[in-house]
C-alpha cells in the first residue's frame, strides 16, 4: 500500500534532541526514512545520529532564531535536501503554569517565539520544495491544550490554540496538492517538558508522579508514523491522543 513513508523519504525533526521529537526520529528512522535531526543542543544530536546511523544526520538548529532557520538547507549536504516529511516538533512552556500576569513577559514571548512562530519559520522555509516536488507531509505537534484550555496555560494553551489554526487552515490551503498536514494533539507525556517548565528536573518529576499515568514519546512517535502510513485518499486530519487513566 503506497504511503507517505517510501523507504529513504527524508524527515525533518525539529527539538529531536529529547522526548517527543527524539523518540519520533528513531521510529522513521527504523520505518525507514532518512532523518534529519535537529534541534540547538548538538552534542544529544550527535549521540542520537551515532545510534541511528548514515541514515540520520544532525542539524544545529534554533527555531525562535530567523538567521538560523533561513541557513537551513546551506547547512544541510545536497542530497538531504528533498524534505519530504517536516515533524514541527520543537517546543516548550518555559516559566509557564502560573497565572498571566505572574508570568515574566519576556518567557511568554519566547514560548510563542517557538511554538508559533517557529513552526511558521521552518513550515515556510520547508513547504517551496514540497510544492516544487507535488509531494509532502507536515505534522505538527499540537496539544490537547489546543482544544482545552486551563488556568495557567494562557500562553502556552494560547500557543497550542494558534497550531490548531494553523494546521487546519494549512491543510485547506494544499487540499488539491500532494501535501498533506496532520496535528498530533497529546494529552500529558512523560518528557523533559515539565523540567522545562519549572525549571528543574526535580518540580518536573515530582509534576508527572502527581498526574498519575502519562503518556511516553514512544506512544506519540507511533501516532506520527500512524498518520504517514496512511494510504493517499487518507489524511489524518487530527490525533488526540490521551492516557487511559490506569
Ligand atoms: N510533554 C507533554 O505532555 C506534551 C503534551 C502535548 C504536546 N507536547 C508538545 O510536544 C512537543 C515536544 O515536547 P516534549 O514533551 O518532547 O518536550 P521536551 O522533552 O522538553 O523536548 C523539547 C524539544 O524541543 C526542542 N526545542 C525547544 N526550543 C527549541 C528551539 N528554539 N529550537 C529548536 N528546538 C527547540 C528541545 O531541544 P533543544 O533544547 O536542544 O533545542 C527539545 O528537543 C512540544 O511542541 C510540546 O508542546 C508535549
Amino acid at each position: 500500500m503506497q504511503s507517505d513513508l517510501p523507504d529513504g523519504s527524508i524527515a525533518l525533526v525539529t527539538g529531536a534532541s529529547a522526548g517527543i521529537g527524539e523518540q519520533t526520529a528513531r521510529a522513521l528512522s527504523e520505518a525507514g526514512c532518512r532523518v534529519i535531526c535537529a534541534a540547538r543542543r548538538e552534542s544529544r544530536l550527535q549521540a542520537l545520529v551515532a545510534e541511528l546511523g548514515e541514515r540520520a544526520i544532525a542539524l544545529s538548529l534554533d527555531v525562535s532564531d530567523d538567521a538560523s532557520v533561513d541557513a537551513l538547507y546551506s547547512r544541510l549536504p545536497e542530497a538531504w535536501h528533498a524534505i519530504d516529511i517536516l515533524v514541527n516538533n520543537a517546543g516548550h512552556d518555559v516559566g509557564g503554569r502560573r497565572r498571566f500576569h505572574e508570568g515574566d513577559a519576556d518567557e511568554w514571548l519566547r514560548i510563542i517565539d517557538t511554538n508559533v512562530s517557529g513552526m511558521i519559520r521552518v513550515t515556510r522555509k520547508v513547504i517551496e520544495g514540497m510544492l516544487a516536488r507535488d509531494r509532502g507531509h507536515i505534522i505538527n505537534l499540537g496539544s490537547i491544550a489546543g482544544i482545552v484550555p486551563y488556568a495557567g496555560g494562557s500562553i502556552y494553551a494560547g500557543s497550542k490554540h494558534a497550531v490548531h489554526g494553523f494546521s487546519q487552515s494549512l491543510r485547506l490551503d494544499y487540499a488539491e496538492t500532494g501535501i498533506r498536514v496532520s496535528e498530533i494533539m497529546p494529552g500529558m507525556v512523560r518528557t523533559e517538558f515539565a523540567a522545562t517548565r519549572f525549571g528543574s528536573a526535580e518540580k518536573g518529576a515530582a509534576f508527572y508522579d502527581e498526574f498519575g499515568v502519562c503518556l511516553t514519546p514512544q506512544d506519540i512517535a507511533r501516532s506520527v508514523v500512524f498518520a504517514l502510513e496512511q494510504p493517499p485518499h487518507v489524511e489524518i486530519a487530527q490525533l488526540v491522543v490521551m492516557p487511559s487513566g490506569r
